[in-house]
């Protein structure tokens, strides 16, 4: 159990990297809306490996530093980028809920409880994401439109909370 969320840890840690080069492509094209989005998600990306790391540590395991892999840092268009990041959250939903079958299985009810706010949190990932590659797929080439979903992730809000020590 301790290795696999020592590998989740990891895929979180993949997920900051993922996003901060998504959200570059973004800055370089001047949609700073898009690259707010994904620096966002980066931050939360961080806050969930940071919660995982307290977890490992409230439970007396060990914290396994990695090699964390390179994301792609070229993508073909706005569409493949939500498509690649609904394709990675998909990723590590499965990865999750073979944590939880697995903690199911050893009666490990702890990791069972801890692993259910990222069950509900992925759910929220996916829905968003889906939701903006029907609005992009709306918008095709107009780029008026483009601007104004532009605008309106520019507004998102940082929800994330300083993550401090525990
Ligand atoms: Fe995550
Ligand atoms: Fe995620």
């Amino acid at each position: 159990m301790e290795k696999l969320i020592n590998d989740q840890f990891n895929k979180e840690l993949y997920s900051v990297n993922l996003y901060l080069s998504m959200s570059s492509y973004f800055k370089s094209r001047d949609l700073d809306g898009f690259a707010h989005f994904f620096r966002i998600q980066a931050k939360e990306e961080n806050m969930h490996a940071m919660k995982q790391f307290d977890y490992i540590h409230q439970v007396d395991g060990v914290i396994a530093m990695q090699e964390v892999a390179a994301p792609p840092n070229t993508f073909e268009s706005i569409k493949q980028v939500f498509e690649l990041s609904l394709t990675h959250e998909r990723l590590v939903t499965k990865s999750i809920y073979n944590i939880v079958e697995q903690a199911l299985n050893d009666k490990d009810f702890a990791t069972h409880a801890f692993f259910q706010w990222f069950i509900t949190e992925q759910v929220e990932e996916e829905a968003t994401v889906k939701t903006l590659i029907k609005k992009i797929e709306m918008i095709g080439d107009n780029s008026s439109s483009l601007y104004l979903l532009n605008d309106e992730l520019l507004k998102r809000p940082s929800v994330v909370p300083d993550v401090e020590l525990k």
